[in-house]
């Protein structure tokens, strides 16, 4: 049995088994003086020092300093795995070019499911553990990670033996958890033949990929996978099992949040420009909105309006959106400085998107994403005492330790 205790503790944890929505976002439980002991792995016991079971026998003992202990990031939306890099895009954009516009002239993901296709399971799989271990040093317990960059048979297929080895090697390091994408794009090779290349998702991939992926996700946008194709999709990945996210309202309005909602969806992304009916849908149904604000930063759009949102009792999450186009930063401290200064989200919403509502937007918020009694001891203490450190970092990294499975781990 394998033993740790966390003492002296400022403790800051949302609470539950389920996303919080609306005002329940800001409910934040603090214990000053708290200790948290952690038995293989698990949670055993949160509160005072004061009133701290019996020791077992071995049980290392960790001092906090009275620094703030929250639980470990989710992040619940990457494109973690990739090949080659799209630098030359991003000065395109700076020079005025825009994100559709140059995928529409075969850039933008097509050339990155290029590079994907040509790149090596080896190359691909080091490459994402780079982005791993960063995200570990942020503080980012688990990660979400698509496939989406192969758009056929075999390198789809690579892309989810690289993401099912990555979650194999950092099992004690990072959770992973894997999505199909396989509705990213439509490839060059199916251009002009969109329902074509939906019946190849349909019909071919999603039987060959139930068993390795556990989400199905799909570009819901004007041009790419529209509503009545994703519609489609999404009817059959739910009847192969899968559990359904959507990229939905991110570069116009689409109705992807309402499909999403009328889905069941576990989560609808992106959201920048969701209308207020697809807002009500998803608060209506517990669709997680999980929004991202550095592909908004980075796109120089418009960020998704989180606070009318949480007004509107939606359960909100946080995340990077890791990827080599949109955005190539998974940077959570970024993340939350510009939740906090240009989302209007409170720190505490801020922390519960982070943490539990991005454990509901992975299906995970029975086991991880708060500091309670049977849940899995993913924590992170920061350098200071309040959590008002994590946005007052602007986009420098506040995290001093991580512990995984109730092991310290940075
Ligand atoms: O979430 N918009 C679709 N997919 C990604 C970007 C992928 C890329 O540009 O390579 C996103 O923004
Ligand atoms: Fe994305």
């Amino acid at each position: 049995m394998e033993s740790i205790l966390i003492k002296n503790a400022n403790i800051f944890t949302p609470q539950g088994n389920r996303a919080l929505k609306g005002e329940e976002m800001a409910h934040i439980l603090n214990i000053k003086g708290g200790a948290v002991l952690c038995v293989d792995g698990v949670i055993s016991y949160v509160g005072s020092e004061d009133s701290l079971p019996q020791l077992p026998a071995d049980c290392k003992v960790v001092d906090a300093g009275g620094r703030a202990l929250v639980p470990g990031f989710i992040d619940s939306h990457t494109h973690l795995v990739f090949g080659g890099y799209r630098p030359d895009e991003f000065e395109w954009r700076l020079n005025g070019d825009t994100y559709m516009s140059i995928m529409e002239r075969g850039g933008g993901i097509q050339s990155t499911v290029n590079a994907t296709r040509t790149e090596d399971a080896e190359s691909l799989k080091c490459k994402a553990q780079c982005f791993l271990n960063r995200m570990t040093e942020m503080g980012v317990t688990t990660v979400e990670a698509k496939s989406g960059y192969g758009l056929d048979r075999d390198t789809e297929l690579k892309m989810l033996d690289v993401i099912d080895t990555l979650s194999r090697d950092n099992a004690d390091r990072i959770g992973v958890v894997s999505t199909f994408l396989g509705a990213h794009a439509v490839p060059s090779e199916f251009k002009g033949r969109t329902s074509e290349y939906v019946d190849f998702i349909i019909n071919e991939m999603i039987p060959l990929v139930q068993d390795k992926a556990e989400f199905f996700d799909i570009f819901t946008e004007k041009n790419v996978f529209e509503i009545e194709d994703s519609r489609r999709m999404m009817q059959a990945a739910k009847n192969a099992g899968f559990k359904l996210k959507l990229h939905a309202d991110e570069i116009v309005t689409l109705g992807g949040s309402e499909l999403a909602a009328e889905m069941g969806a576990v989560s609808a992304d992106h959201l920048l420009h969701i209308s207020d009916e697809g807002g009500r849908a998803l608060a209506d149904k517990g669709v997680v909105a999980a929004l991202l604000p550095l592909t908004a930063f980075a796109l120089k759009e418009p960020f998704a309006p989180a606070r009318k949102l949480i007004d509107a009792g939606a359960a909100v999450a946080l995340a990077t959106d890791l990827n080599p186009g949109s955005c190539f930063s998974g940077s959570i401290p970024l993340t939350i400085a510009l939740a906090c200064i240009y989302m209007r989200m409170s720190i505490q919403e801020t922390l519960s998107a982070l943490t539990l509502n991005a454990a509901a937007a992975i299906d995970r918020a029975d086991s991880l994403g708060s500091i309670e009694v049977g849940k899995r001891a993913d924590m992170v203490i920061l350098e200071f005492e309040g959590i008002n450190s994590l946005p007052y970092y602007v986009g420098m990294n506040c995290v001093r330790e991580v512990f995984k499975n109730g092991k310290s781990i940075f």
